[in-house]
């Protein structure tokens, strides 16, 4: 196993004349980088004009065994990411550290890393035995540290390789005590059972992938990329063709798997939900660039800028434009109210500036009519069964999500008082989105 890290990574695309792109077409400072550096290229060649920047300054360390989930909205260039990792697209800047390997100038098949698709990508016309096997027939015996394969050496073959290729080709199709099986056919064949056990596919290995579910694909797509016992698994968005359940199920047992094997892993979601229930670590990334690295709550709790303040969290972060009045007051047309002293220190160079004020659903309480709460009206309340969400609107300006306890009852159309728990205040700089604290 080993660790992965990325510097300064850059990529950019040929800007075909009248396509349309999600990308970023502008290199103007987005949303707080996680660092200040100035948003050029690295990369010394000139570039040639009409490129579209997808990837700007990635750093990322990846620690040995570390879970790591990439997580940020469609067309952010996560997919690219892992791609360049994966040795599949060519980057533009930047150096690919796998363990003490610089692997830049190595072919995929020489990074030790496995890749786990989106659609899956099993060979159609292979059972789920040989797509398993696939990837391992393809490797020398010798190479590869297989977990169960009996031998790490090159084991002593009766007849050479060409011919003994040859001959297990010729006899494969025939009943299973006819088959020719070489040293390394055993070892395979080990492998594929113990993965096919690891992930409960056994009573699958004779099927084609049209006659398996959306699930199942899955697993066979993750068992061929555990069979090769690789330094990496990166996967992207592996899990977003299933249903809900499924869905949820099957993260457990990717993390299961991944703390089992303890193989480092990068995880491409676009999901937050998946992003806190699974990894170590997240990295969010928005327009190509990364926002903020931290564990879980550390990103729910102390996001770095308004983005991952909005991103993370569903229903998500409510923001309001507000005004500051030193030391502490927050002044809204709506409501006034007074912040803990804490913030005194933060504040003093922000008097009568005006910020945004985020407060997340579940720190806006009913309460009563008072000058430091919101008086809202409401336009759509969601039961869950275990908590009741609301919509609500501001002055008919701003509209508000509110989490409320089941119990409470309320009605669309009534007009509710708001408190705001202001321990549970953020406060962002509209000018660069950066938090304030
Ligand atoms: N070969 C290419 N040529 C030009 N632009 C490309 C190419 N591949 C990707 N892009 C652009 O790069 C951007 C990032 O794409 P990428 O697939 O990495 O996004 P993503 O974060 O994986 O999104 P999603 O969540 O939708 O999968 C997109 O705007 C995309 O249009
Ligand atoms: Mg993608």
């Amino acid at each position: 196993m080993a660790q992965v890290v990325l510097e300064k990574i850059y990529k950019s695309f040929p800007n075909r004349k009248g396509e349309r792109t999600a990308a970023p077409v502008t290199t103007e400072p987005l949303l707080t980088p996680v660092d200040e550096a100035p948003l050029v290229a690295v990369d010394q060649s000139p570039q040639p004009p009409e490129t579209v920047n997808i990837l700007r300054r990635i750093n990322l360390r990846v620690n040995d065994g570390e879970f790591m989930v990439l997580v940020g909205p469609s067309g952010c260039g996560k997919s690219t990411l892992l791609r360049i990792i994966a040795g599949l697209e060519e980057l533009t800047g930047g150096k690919i550290w796998v363990g003490d390997r610089l692997v830049n100038d190595l072919p995929p098949k020489e990074r030790d890393i496995a890749m786990v698709f989106q659609n899956y990508a099993l060979y159609p016309h292979l059972t789920v035995y040989d797509n398993i096997a696939f990837g391992l027939r393809r490797t020398k015996l010798g190479n590869q540290q297989w977990r169960v394969g009996t031998s790490k050496e090159q084991p002593p073959n009766s007849l050479p390789p060409w011919l003994e290729n040859a001959v297990v080709g010729m006899t494969r199709s025939l009943p299973k005590g006819l088959r020719y099986s070489s040293d390394k056919e055993k070892a395979v064949d080990e492998q594929v059972r113990y993965v096919a056990n690891l992930l409960q596919i056994e009573p699958l290995l004779n099927r084609l992938p049209k006659q398996l579910s959306g699930g199942q694909k899955q697993r066979v797509a993750l068992g061929r990329a555990i069979a090769r016992n690789p330094q990496v698994f990166l996967m992207d968005e592996p899990l977003s063709n299933l249903d809900a359940k499924l869905r949820a199920e099957t993260r457990s047992q990717i993390v299961k798997l991944q703390r089992q094997l303890g193989t480092t892993t990068i995880y491409v979601t676009h999901d937050q939900t998946e992003a806190m229930t699974m990894g170590d670590r997240i990295a969010v990334m928005n327009l190509g660039q990364i926002q903020q690295i931290a564990p879980p709550l550390e990103l729910y709790n102390y996001p770095a800028n308004q983005f991952v303040a909005g991103f993370i969290g569903s229903p998500p972060m409510n923001f309001l434009p507000i005004q500051i009045k030193a030391p502490l007051l927050i002044q809204h047309s709506q409501f006034r109210l007074t912040l803990p002293e804490e913030w005194k220190p933060f504040l003093k160079n922000y008097d009568e500036r005006s910020l945004i004020l985020g407060i997340r659903p579940e720190h806006l309480n009913l309460s009563v009519p008072a000058t430091k709460n919101l008086a809202v009206q409401v336009e759509l309340v969601e039961a869950l069964g275990n908590d009741t969400y609301l919509s609500v609107t501001l002055d008919n300006e701003s509209t508000l999500q509110v989490r409320i306890a089941s119990d409470q009852v309320v009605k669309v159309g009534e007009q509710v008082w708001l408190s705001i728990v202001v321990e549970k205040i953020h406060l962002f700089d509209p000018q660069t989105g950066k938090t304030i604290r």
